[in-house]
């Protein structure tokens, strides 16, 4: 008969089952004790920079500690330095969920510690993945043909997007020469919107493009991208010398979760035979709601496209979902294989590690695939229909008050504004009172919003999307804005007005 493990008699081993059983419970308890007083809980820290290091020892444990006094440290050295961004009343940049059936995938993830770099170091992990995208793909309604992979973060799902859409040009013959062994061939070009991501502009820097090889197109009064004027911006470019390849498009921008026209750029790009990209990170999401489907319109065109289920899908951070029509042009672009990885299955399977920069592949599929069985489509339509409506109450009690302004259309669940108290017509002055304002909400602690610069304009966003997130949550911190406007005056010295 097996003896269980002693820390005593086998001190070289891993923590003994029976402590492992014991802290792991205690963990989840304490879990559970903090999401049952989450509300209480104040969403943003109070510490000073350095302040959190301060309270830690500036060298290793020389010694083992007991699991106790670890946990411990968690109430004592790092919640006080947390900012929750599992909170009901986190509003800032996109609100998130790490859900309870994505927290137990990723600690099963863990616990299985599996290395998905190829088929054979561990079938399931690859052949979960590809059906949970699958599974996803269908309930965004996108094509058959659309072959999903999962990687960290939208910024490295975009950037792969545009390493096959620069492998795609076969006279660089990028993947042998490099970039600079193509002096005589025109530089590279890719177009996105003034509105798009920086990660686009990242993946130009990183994969040799350059800034001056990202063209922003202007946006229209809703932020979209304008077709025409991308038209413009190819042809300039072809007959300055330059070697358009790329369009990266965007459904729920940043900062207004504008959607651009994907139909008519998708037009574009077969005309001009450039690879599309649609960053939809955020937005994809919504497309799960019957109601929200056209935001994915002209999607099923696109080369490939990106949406983050660690953003609206109630996914622990972090995994982002890619999709591609061309899946032979990414690996083209990335697949590089030493003798020591090769397998007798190669020749009957997908080996992941040869889509993407990564060798080594955590098993994240897991906490997508317990999230989407737990919810359901379902469950899930249903909690991303709620948001929706959240925001449209929103919306509508900023568009009733005579003091506040909504700064963009409201596509989703996040809601640009700004306070234009009475007679303040000036620019710099109504920035500096919303600046203000903002600061003064956000130093209560109690929410959390960002803000973004439209046209020169400053904006409050409010961005919802937690689980927890109900209509009482939202019109707390609507009566914490106006309490705040009221204080904001007195400090400009301006009167209350209407
Ligand atoms: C539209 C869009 N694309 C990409 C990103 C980058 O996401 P990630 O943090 O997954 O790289 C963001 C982040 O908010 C985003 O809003």
């Amino acid at each position: 008969m097996k003896e269980p493990y002693s820390r005593e008699r086998d001190s070289l081993h891993d923590m003994p089952l029976e402590e492992f059983r014991q802290a792991g419970y205690q963990l989840i308890d304490w879990i559970v004790e903090h999401f049952g007083h989450i509300d209480e809980v104040p969403v943003l820290p109070a510490v000073e920079p350095g302040e959190i290091k301060r309270m830690l020892p500036q060298e290793p444990p020389p010694e083992g500690e007991a699991m106790e006094k670890i946990l411990g440290d968690i109430d004592r050295v790092i919640l006080p330095g947390i900012t929750h961004w599992n909170h009901p009343r986190f509003f800032a940049y996109f609100s998130i969920t790490g859900s309870g059936p994505g927290i137990l995938g990723e600690l099963l993830s863990a616990a299985l510690n599996v290395n998905g770099m190829l088929w054979k170091t561990s079938p399931a992990a690859t052949e979960l993945e590809q059906v949970v995208l699958d599974w996803f793909r269908q309930m965004l309604g996108l094509p058959k043909e659309f072959w999903g992979i999962i990687y960290d973060t939208a910024s490295v799902s975009s950037l792969h997007a545009i390493a096959a859409a620069r492998e795609q040009l076969k006279a660089y013959n990028v993947r042998e020469k490099g970039l600079a062994g193509n002096k005589e061939l025109p530089p590279l070009r890719l177009y996105t919107s003034e509105q798009a991501h920086s990660s686009i502009e990242k993946a130009a820097i990183t994969l040799g493009i350059g800034l001056e090889g990202v063209r922003k197109i202007p946006v229209d009064a809703e932020f979209r991208m304008i077709p025409e004027l991308l038209q413009k911006a190819i042809q300039e470019d072809r007959q300055a010398g330059w070697q358009p390849f790329c369009v990266v498009a965007t459904v729920g921008t940043t900062s207004t979760t504008s959607i651009d026209p994907v139909p008519e750029i998708a037009q574009i790009c077969r005309k001009e035979d450039l690879w599309l990209h649609v960053d939809a990170a955020y937005g994809g999401t919504a497309a799960v709601v019957p109601e929200m489907r056209q935001v994915l319109a002209g999607c099923e065109e696109a080369d490939s496209l990106v949406v983050n289920p660690h953003k609206w899908l109630f996914v622990p951070i972090d995994l982002s979902a890619f999709y591609t029509r061309k899946p032979e042009v990414l690996k083209q672009a990335f697949s590089l294989v030493a003798e020591y990885l090769r397998t007798d299955a190669d020749s009957q399977v997908e080996n992941l590690m040869d889509y993407g920069i990564q060798l080594g592949r955590r098993f994240r599929a897991l906490k997508l695939w317990f999230v989407l069985r737990y919810f359901g489509q379902d469950g899930i339509m249903k909690r991303i229909r709620y948001h929706l409506n959240l925001a449209k109450k929103l919306a509508d009690w900023i568009d009733r008050h005579p003091n506040f302004r909504r700064m963009a259309p409201t596509p989703f669940s996040t809601i640009c504004f700004r306070a234009e108290p009475p007679g303040v017509t000036d620019r710099e002055t109504l920035n500096r009172f919303n600046e203000t304002l903002l600061e003064k909400i956000n130093a209560r602690r109690k929410v959390f919003l960002s803000h973004t610069k439209l046209r020169g304009d400053y904006v409050i966003r409010v961005a919802i999307g937690n689980l927890r997130t109900s209509e009482r949550h939202l019109e707390e911190a609507w009566e914490l804005i106006q309490e705040k406007y009221t204080e904001t005056l007195k400090e400009f010295s301006l009167a209350a007005g209407s």
